[in-house]
Protein backbone atom coordinates (compact mmCIF):
# COMPACT_ATOMS: atom_id res chain seq x y z
CA UNK A 1 0.00 0.00 0.00
CA UNK A 2 1.19 3.93 -0.71
CA UNK A 3 0.72 6.96 0.77
CA UNK A 4 0.71 8.59 -2.63
CA UNK A 5 -2.15 9.99 -4.18
CA UNK A 6 -3.38 7.71 -6.89
CA UNK A 7 -3.52 9.72 -10.35
CA UNK A 8 -5.07 8.21 -13.99
CA UNK A 9 -2.01 8.05 -15.22
CA UNK A 10 -0.82 5.33 -12.19
CA UNK A 11 -4.29 3.31 -13.23
CA UNK A 12 -3.42 2.98 -16.86
CA UNK A 13 0.13 2.56 -16.06
CA UNK A 14 -0.21 -0.27 -14.05
CA UNK A 15 -1.59 -2.41 -16.42
CA UNK A 16 0.68 -1.74 -18.99
CA UNK A 17 3.47 -2.53 -16.41
CA UNK A 18 1.50 -5.86 -15.52
CA UNK A 19 1.37 -5.02 -12.09
CA UNK A 20 -1.11 -5.68 -9.55
CA UNK A 21 -4.90 -5.96 -10.08
CA UNK A 22 -7.08 -3.08 -9.81
CA UNK A 23 -9.30 -2.50 -6.66
CA UNK A 24 -12.42 0.06 -6.65
CA UNK A 25 -15.25 0.16 -4.49
CA UNK A 26 -17.74 2.88 -4.08
CA UNK A 27 -18.59 5.07 -1.00
CA UNK A 28 -21.35 7.40 -0.40
CA UNK A 29 -20.48 9.26 2.45
CA UNK A 30 -16.90 10.75 4.45
CA UNK A 31 -17.23 7.81 6.74
CA UNK A 32 -16.90 5.08 4.27
CA UNK A 33 -15.08 6.80 2.26
CA UNK A 34 -12.31 6.85 5.14
CA UNK A 35 -12.49 3.30 5.92
CA UNK A 36 -12.04 2.83 1.92
CA UNK A 37 -9.54 5.14 1.41
CA UNK A 38 -7.64 3.79 4.46
CA UNK A 39 -7.15 0.09 3.36
CA UNK A 40 -5.11 1.38 0.21
CA UNK A 41 -8.39 0.62 -2.94
CA UNK A 42 -6.84 2.55 -5.74
CA UNK A 43 -10.56 4.05 -6.93
CA UNK A 44 -13.13 5.25 -5.21
CA UNK A 45 -16.25 5.27 -7.26
CA UNK A 46 -19.46 7.28 -6.07
CA UNK A 47 -21.46 5.67 -7.83
CA UNK A 48 -25.11 6.18 -9.17
CA UNK A 49 -25.79 2.72 -7.29
CA UNK A 50 -26.25 5.64 -4.49
CA UNK A 51 -29.84 5.22 -5.68
CA UNK A 52 -30.84 2.56 -4.42
CA UNK A 53 -27.94 1.30 -1.66
CA UNK A 54 -29.04 4.68 -0.02
CA UNK A 55 -31.47 6.83 -0.98
CA UNK A 56 -34.12 3.74 -1.17
CA UNK A 57 -35.15 4.35 -4.96
CA UNK A 58 -35.95 0.91 -6.88
CA UNK A 59 -33.10 1.55 -9.85
CA UNK A 60 -30.34 4.38 -10.29
CA UNK A 61 -32.63 6.17 -13.29
CA UNK A 62 -34.41 8.50 -10.84
CA UNK A 63 -30.73 9.58 -9.68
CA UNK A 64 -30.13 13.39 -10.43
CA UNK A 65 -27.22 15.24 -10.71
CA UNK A 66 -27.60 17.30 -7.38
CA UNK A 67 -27.87 14.23 -5.22
CA UNK A 68 -25.19 12.68 -6.82
CA UNK A 69 -22.84 16.16 -6.45
CA UNK A 70 -23.62 16.31 -2.12
CA UNK A 71 -22.63 12.55 -1.55
CA UNK A 72 -19.33 13.21 -4.09
CA UNK A 73 -18.36 16.34 -1.81
CA UNK A 74 -18.91 13.93 1.27
CA UNK A 75 -16.59 10.98 0.39
CA UNK A 76 -13.83 13.99 -1.19
CA UNK A 77 -14.12 14.99 2.64
CA UNK A 78 -13.18 11.26 3.32
CA UNK A 79 -10.46 10.90 0.60
CA UNK A 80 -6.83 11.63 0.41
CA UNK A 81 -4.73 8.92 -1.34
CA UNK A 82 -7.76 6.84 -3.75
CA UNK A 83 -8.18 8.25 -7.65
CA UNK A 84 -12.04 9.93 -6.96
CA UNK A 85 -14.27 8.63 -9.65
CA UNK A 86 -18.04 10.15 -9.78
CA UNK A 87 -20.76 8.53 -11.75
CA UNK A 88 -22.67 10.40 -13.93
CA UNK A 89 -26.46 9.56 -13.23
CA UNK A 90 -29.16 9.01 -16.26
CA UNK A 91 -29.62 11.86 -18.83
CA UNK A 92 -26.83 14.03 -17.57
CA UNK A 93 -24.75 13.32 -20.94
CA UNK A 94 -27.43 11.48 -23.23
CA UNK A 95 -29.12 14.90 -23.85
CA UNK A 96 -25.72 16.53 -25.73
CA UNK A 97 -21.98 16.55 -25.64
CA UNK A 98 -22.41 20.40 -24.34
CA UNK A 99 -24.17 18.99 -21.72
CA UNK A 100 -21.84 15.96 -20.74
CA UNK A 101 -18.94 17.84 -20.51
CA UNK A 102 -20.72 20.96 -18.50
CA UNK A 103 -22.28 18.16 -15.90
CA UNK A 104 -18.70 15.92 -16.27
CA UNK A 105 -16.96 19.66 -15.38
CA UNK A 106 -19.37 20.41 -12.25
CA UNK A 107 -18.18 16.64 -10.54
CA UNK A 108 -14.81 18.16 -11.26
CA UNK A 109 -15.54 21.72 -10.22
CA UNK A 110 -17.92 21.19 -7.23
CA UNK A 111 -17.15 17.98 -5.73
CA UNK A 112 -13.30 17.34 -6.05
CA UNK A 113 -13.60 14.46 -8.56
CA UNK A 114 -10.60 13.45 -10.68
CA UNK A 115 -12.57 11.39 -13.26
CA UNK A 116 -16.28 10.68 -14.04
CA UNK A 117 -17.80 7.56 -15.45
CA UNK A 118 -20.23 6.76 -18.03
CA UNK A 119 -22.82 3.86 -19.29
CA UNK A 120 -22.68 2.50 -23.11
CA UNK A 121 -21.05 0.91 -25.85
CA UNK A 122 -20.65 3.21 -29.08
CA UNK A 123 -23.02 5.32 -28.90
CA UNK A 124 -21.58 7.29 -26.62
CA UNK A 125 -18.12 7.34 -28.08
CA UNK A 126 -18.57 10.72 -29.36
CA UNK A 127 -20.02 11.69 -25.92
CA UNK A 128 -16.68 10.20 -24.06
CA UNK A 129 -14.28 11.82 -26.57
CA UNK A 130 -16.08 14.97 -25.89
CA UNK A 131 -15.68 14.77 -22.43
CA UNK A 132 -12.07 13.93 -22.64
CA UNK A 133 -11.04 16.72 -25.05
CA UNK A 134 -12.34 19.12 -22.42
CA UNK A 135 -10.09 17.94 -20.17
CA UNK A 136 -12.26 15.32 -17.74
CA UNK A 137 -10.74 11.78 -17.79
CA UNK A 138 -13.51 9.66 -18.34
CA UNK A 139 -14.19 5.58 -17.32
CA UNK A 140 -16.37 3.90 -19.95
CA UNK A 141 -18.94 1.02 -18.05
CA UNK A 142 -20.19 -1.38 -20.47
CA UNK A 143 -22.15 -5.04 -20.56
CA UNK A 144 -25.21 -4.30 -17.31
CA UNK A 145 -25.60 -0.88 -17.90
CA UNK A 146 -28.41 -0.51 -14.99
CA UNK A 147 -29.41 2.86 -16.01
CA UNK A 148 -30.74 1.25 -19.77
CA UNK A 149 -31.27 -2.11 -17.97
CA UNK A 150 -35.00 -1.94 -19.44
CA UNK A 151 -33.76 -1.78 -22.83
CA UNK A 152 -31.27 -5.37 -22.21
CA UNK A 153 -33.95 -6.87 -21.25
CA UNK A 154 -33.50 -6.67 -17.11
CA UNK A 155 -30.57 -7.12 -14.43
CA UNK A 156 -29.07 -10.41 -17.09
CA UNK A 157 -25.57 -11.22 -18.28
CA UNK A 158 -24.73 -9.89 -21.59
CA UNK A 159 -22.81 -10.91 -24.11
CA UNK A 160 -23.76 -14.54 -24.14
CA UNK A 161 -24.13 -14.52 -27.62
CA UNK A 162 -21.82 -14.24 -30.45
CA UNK A 163 -23.40 -10.74 -31.95
CA UNK A 164 -23.91 -9.07 -28.20
CA UNK A 165 -20.21 -10.24 -27.59
CA UNK A 166 -19.14 -8.56 -30.77
CA UNK A 167 -21.30 -5.55 -30.27
CA UNK A 168 -18.77 -5.28 -26.63
CA UNK A 169 -16.24 -5.75 -28.12
CA UNK A 170 -17.01 -3.00 -30.59
CA UNK A 171 -17.47 -0.62 -28.22
CA UNK A 172 -14.89 -1.48 -25.48
CA UNK A 173 -12.61 -0.51 -28.45
CA UNK A 174 -14.40 2.46 -29.52
CA UNK A 175 -14.38 3.84 -26.24
CA UNK A 176 -10.82 3.58 -25.75
CA UNK A 177 -10.45 4.97 -29.22
CA UNK A 178 -12.59 7.98 -27.74
CA UNK A 179 -9.90 8.25 -24.99
CA UNK A 180 -11.94 6.08 -21.62
CA UNK A 181 -8.65 5.47 -19.76
CA UNK A 182 -10.83 2.85 -18.37
CA UNK A 183 -13.30 0.31 -18.03
CA UNK A 184 -15.86 -1.15 -16.37
CA UNK A 185 -17.37 -4.32 -17.27
CA UNK A 186 -20.54 -5.63 -15.87
CA UNK A 187 -22.09 -9.24 -15.65
CA UNK A 188 -20.49 -10.52 -19.07
CA UNK A 189 -18.95 -13.97 -19.52
CA UNK A 190 -15.61 -14.35 -17.93
CA UNK A 191 -14.04 -15.51 -21.27
CA UNK A 192 -15.59 -12.41 -23.03
CA UNK A 193 -14.31 -10.10 -20.17
CA UNK A 194 -10.73 -11.93 -20.84
CA UNK A 195 -10.86 -11.19 -24.29
CA UNK A 196 -11.93 -7.98 -24.37
CA UNK A 197 -8.99 -7.26 -21.43
CA UNK A 198 -6.79 -8.46 -24.21
CA UNK A 199 -8.35 -6.35 -26.77
CA UNK A 200 -7.56 -3.12 -25.16
CA UNK A 201 -4.78 -1.57 -23.89
CA UNK A 202 -6.65 0.61 -21.22
CA UNK A 203 -7.82 -1.77 -17.56
CA UNK A 204 -10.77 -3.09 -17.14
CA UNK A 205 -12.48 -3.38 -14.26
CA UNK A 206 -15.10 -5.98 -13.62
CA UNK A 207 -18.19 -6.97 -11.70
CA UNK A 208 -19.34 -10.24 -12.27
CA UNK A 209 -17.30 -10.14 -15.21
CA UNK A 210 -14.91 -12.91 -13.69
CA UNK A 211 -11.20 -13.36 -12.74
CA UNK A 212 -9.20 -12.48 -15.92
CA UNK A 213 -10.24 -8.69 -15.86
CA UNK A 214 -7.39 -6.32 -14.85
CA UNK A 215 -9.11 -5.22 -11.29
CA UNK A 216 -12.29 -5.27 -9.39
CA UNK A 217 -15.00 -3.45 -8.17
CA UNK A 218 -18.24 -3.85 -5.92
CA UNK A 219 -20.64 -2.06 -4.04
CA UNK A 220 -19.09 -1.72 -0.42
CA UNK A 221 -22.70 -2.23 1.20
CA UNK A 222 -22.62 -5.66 -0.72
CA UNK A 223 -18.89 -6.75 0.64
CA UNK A 224 -19.90 -6.01 3.92
CA UNK A 225 -23.34 -8.16 4.07
CA UNK A 226 -25.45 -4.71 4.66
CA UNK A 227 -28.18 -5.99 3.06
CA UNK A 228 -30.16 -9.19 4.02
CA UNK A 229 -33.24 -9.25 1.39
CA UNK A 230 -31.61 -9.43 -2.48
CA UNK A 231 -27.44 -9.77 -3.25
CA UNK A 232 -26.01 -10.74 -6.73
CA UNK A 233 -24.64 -13.84 -7.13
CA UNK A 234 -21.51 -12.96 -8.21
CA UNK A 235 -21.18 -11.00 -4.87
CA UNK A 236 -18.33 -12.01 -2.20
CA UNK A 237 -20.22 -10.92 1.27
CA UNK A 238 -16.88 -10.77 3.02
CA UNK A 239 -18.27 -10.59 6.61
CA UNK A 240 -21.79 -10.06 6.96
CA UNK A 241 -22.69 -6.93 8.66
CA UNK A 242 -26.87 -6.52 9.34
CA UNK A 243 -27.47 -8.96 11.98
CA UNK A 244 -24.30 -8.04 13.74
CA UNK A 245 -25.75 -4.14 13.48
CA UNK A 246 -29.10 -5.51 14.41
CA UNK A 247 -27.75 -7.24 17.06
CA UNK A 248 -26.32 -4.43 18.48
CA UNK A 249 -29.21 -1.72 18.08
CA UNK A 250 -31.77 -4.44 19.78
CA UNK A 251 -29.19 -4.41 22.65
CA UNK A 252 -29.17 -0.62 23.09
CA UNK A 253 -33.17 -0.67 23.07
CA UNK A 254 -32.90 -3.38 25.55
CA UNK A 255 -30.38 -1.79 27.71
CA UNK A 256 -32.19 1.68 27.49
CA UNK A 257 -35.84 0.34 28.63
CA UNK A 258 -34.27 -1.66 31.32
CA UNK A 259 -32.00 0.80 32.62
CA UNK A 260 -28.54 -0.83 32.28
CA UNK A 261 -27.58 2.06 29.67
CA UNK A 262 -25.90 4.75 30.49
CA UNK A 263 -24.44 3.15 33.51
CA UNK A 264 -21.73 5.20 35.52
CA UNK A 265 -19.04 4.36 33.14
CA UNK A 266 -21.03 6.44 30.54
CA UNK A 267 -21.84 9.09 32.40
CA UNK A 268 -19.88 12.68 33.35
CA UNK A 269 -19.57 12.31 37.26
CA UNK A 270 -20.98 15.82 39.55
CA UNK A 271 -18.17 17.69 41.73
CA UNK A 272 -19.87 16.04 44.94
CA UNK A 273 -19.09 19.41 46.74
CA UNK A 274 -21.22 21.69 44.14
CA UNK A 275 -23.54 18.46 43.85
CA UNK A 276 -24.42 18.77 47.78
CA UNK A 277 -24.91 22.58 47.48
CA UNK A 278 -27.06 22.72 44.39
CA UNK A 279 -29.42 19.74 46.39
CA UNK A 280 -29.35 21.93 49.78
CA UNK A 281 -30.60 25.48 47.47
CA UNK A 282 -33.31 23.05 45.93
CA UNK A 283 -34.58 22.20 49.61
CA UNK A 284 -34.56 25.51 50.63
CA UNK A 285 -36.48 26.37 47.52
CA UNK A 286 -39.03 23.81 48.29
CA UNK A 287 -39.39 24.52 51.77
CA UNK A 288 -39.68 28.17 51.24
CA UNK A 289 -42.94 27.30 48.92
CA UNK A 290 -44.74 25.32 51.51
CA UNK A 291 -44.64 28.53 53.85
O1 LIG B 1 -23.05 2.67 -9.51
C1 LIG B 1 -22.24 1.76 -9.24
O2 LIG B 1 -22.04 1.40 -8.07
C2 LIG B 1 -21.53 1.14 -10.34
C3 LIG B 1 -20.67 -0.04 -10.02
C4 LIG B 1 -21.48 -1.21 -9.69
C5 LIG B 1 -19.67 -0.31 -11.08
O3 LIG B 1 -21.66 1.56 -11.44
Amino acid sequence: MTAKKTTVADIVARKAAGGDKLTMLTAYDTSFARLVDGTGIDMILVGDSLGNVVLGYDSTVPVTMEEMLHHARAVRRGTTRALLVGDMPFLSYQVSAAEAIANAGRFMKEAGCEAVKLEGGEEVADTVRAVVRAGIPVMGHIGLTPQTAGQLGGYKVQGRDRESARRLLAAARALESAGAFALVLECIPDELARLLSEAVAIPTIGIGAGPWCDGQVLVTHDLLGLFEKFVPSFVKSYVRLAPQIKTALAAFREEVTGGAYPDAAHSFPMDGEVARQLLAEEEGRAAGDHD
